[in-house]
């Protein structure tokens, strides 16, 4: 799927043709051409008004809303435009549909129910956007600089205030919310970037995509980024804060990983909408399941995250996502990391295990399959494999972090199981090869100690013993308990006080 040709294909080709737009607007000549060449013929889509500013008076989509324009007070006052509340504007971004898409509704849904007072403004640039990618770009500066107008006109009115003004853009929509940022007298409050659009946009300077100066605080999710080839969201940190859920690439529940070998393009088509548009749900969430926030930590690469190394709150190094997100003026293209659910809420419990792994009879390089089971105060995490993200060094200490969907509540005891593969054809084969160079698997044999514990969500540390201290080896196709002994890491009282999000984000 991160066939880059197939991906090209997918931005440049199959989006327009349904349209019928391509031979319409683009009789002759190539993209490039063209672009050098003005097109003779006026494109009424151009002229005005071809932007329209919606105020979502209602939550249901059927329902038609109320249109304001600038210079019109008129228009304000009929549709109920409260002057001191925040105001909202929902971008949508480059569209193959050329309608408003079933997501941009729930957006405003929530919106509407978090914040009852508010302003919701849907930036309808449709028959701008409805076009090939790169004339959709070209166009996105200009919706921008309307956006801008309308808000430099607002901003005439006494009780208006731009720190008040959220821009919220999905996609290319992200950028256009950034040339706003770009184009308007004085700075707007706030603008979050769900997948902002990667292509034309990867690597340009900070004027011509959205970036920290567009906004007093930017705040950007990041959910199909491809490391090789185009990807869809743009890889780049551009905000404030830049969170990378489930590493920015595969969500689950969209089944990228499922549909490698399929090449039917509707199974493809879904995928790519899934993976790209769980920003917007990821935010939603954010909007509407407010008593369970989702967490992310800063790190300064997925690597180390995946090994359970950034699980600190400690100098803001946490944050919630989406719209609970705290203001980090100071903090510029912070990578911040998190797992998450397939499904709403999203939320997940992180946890860094730290575990000190002996080979006491040095029987060489083994890499053990572990699996672990924690249980808990309200309910027992499933029997899940240990992500080892290189190799298990021996004689050392390996981090790993693990997370579940469940509050387990207070970790009560943790169970490691070496799983015995050698069942399976392929493993047969490598433990014959192993046979031959190295120790049979019978005389496989590590000792593990203790686990060192430390949740992400409560700050909270803990260490877990084995209860005979005598017995703490483990070889394939046996399990070692180990119980909770103590709270914190240390054999010495504890000095420092852990510190939760949820005090200090509170
Ligand atoms: C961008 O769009 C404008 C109209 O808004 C057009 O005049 C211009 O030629 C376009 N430029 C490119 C590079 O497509
Ligand atoms: C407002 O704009 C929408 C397009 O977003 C259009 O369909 C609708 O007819 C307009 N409503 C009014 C009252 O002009
Ligand atoms: C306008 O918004 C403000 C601030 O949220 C709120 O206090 C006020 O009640 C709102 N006015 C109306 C008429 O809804
Ligand atoms: C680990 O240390 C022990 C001695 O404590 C040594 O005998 C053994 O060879 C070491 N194992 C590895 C894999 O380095
Ligand atoms: C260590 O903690 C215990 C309680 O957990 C307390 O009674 C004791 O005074 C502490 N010792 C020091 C040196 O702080």
């Amino acid at each position: 799927m991160r066939n880059p040709v197939l991906l090209l294909y997918f931005w440049s080709v199959y989006c327009c043709f349904p349209a019928g737009s391509l031979t319409t607007l683009r009789p002759q000549g190539s993209l490039r051409d063209e672009h050098h060449e003005p097109t003779k013929v006026p494109d009424p889509a151009l002229a005005k008004p071809s932007v329209i500013f919606n105020i979502r008076t209602s939550k249901d989509p059927e329902h038609e809303g109320c249109n304001i324009s600038l210079g019109n007070d008129q228009y304000l006052e009929d549709c109920g435009f409260n002057m001191t509340a925040k105001t909202f504007f929902v971008f949508h971004g480059w569209t193959m549909s050329g309608i408003l898409e079933t997501w941009l509704y729930k957006l405003v849904s929530a919106l509407k129910t978090r914040e009852k007072d508010a302003n919701v403004v849907v930036v309808d640039w449709l028959p701008l956007a409805h076009r090939l990618y790169v004339d959709a770009v070209n166009h996105s500066q200009m919706v921008g600089q309307r956006v801008a107008e309308l808000l430099n006109w607002l901003q005439e009115k006494e009780e208006f205030s731009l720190g008040n003004v959220h821009l919220i853009g999905y996609s290319l929509g992200a950028h256009v919310a950034g040339f706003v940022g770009n184009f308007v007298k004085g700075k707007v409050g706030r603008i979050s970037g769900l997948d902002p659009a990667g292509p034309m946009f990867e690597g340009v300077d900070i004027d011509r995509r959205l970036s920290p100066d567009d906004a007093d605080f930017v705040d950007v999710l990041h959910t199909y980024t491809a490391t090789f080839g185009l990807s869809v969201g743009i890889q780049m940190p551009v905000g404030h804060i830049d969170v990378y859920p489930n590493n920015g690439d595969y969500q689950p529940g969209c089944g990228l990983n499922d549909v490698l070998g399929s090449i039917a393009y509707g199974t493809i088509t879904e995928a790519l909408e899934c993976e790209h548009e769980r920003a917007v749900h990821l935010f939603v969430d954010s909007l509407v399941n407010q008593d369970q926030p989702s967490f992310a930590f800063q790190c300064t690469d997925s690597n180390r995250f995946k090994k359970g190394l950034c699980l600190s709150c400690r100098k803001n190094r946490c944050n919630r996502i989406g719209y609970n997100a705290k203001k980090m003026r100071k903090k510029r293209n912070t990578k911040m990391y998190l797992k998450t659910r397939a499904g709403m809420p999203f939320r997940v419990y992180h946890y860094q295990m730290k575990v000190h792994i002996f080979s006491y009879k040095g029987t060489g390089d083994i890499q053990p399959t572990f699996y672990i089971t924690l249980y808990g105060s309200n309910a027992d995490s499933q029997n899940m494999p240990l992500e080892v993200v290189e190799k298990i060094k021996l004689n050392a200490t390996n981090t790993f972090l693990v997370h579940t969907e469940e509050d387990l509540g207070d970790l009560l005891k943790i169970r490691f199981t070496w799983q015995d593969i050698s069942h399976s054809w392929y493993n047969l084969w490598n433990e014959f090869r192993s046979y031959l160079s190295q120790p049979s698997s019978s005389s496989k044999e590590l000792n593990i100690r203790r686990v060192r514990v430390k949740s992400g969500e409560t700050q909270k540390k803990m260490t877990f013993c084995a209860p005979d201290t005598k017995k703490t080896s483990i070889s394939p196709g046996q399990e070692l308990w180990f119980h909770k002994c103590r709270d914190g890491w240390r054999v010495k009282n504890e000095t420092r006080v852990p510190s939760s999000p949820f005090v200090e984000l509170a």
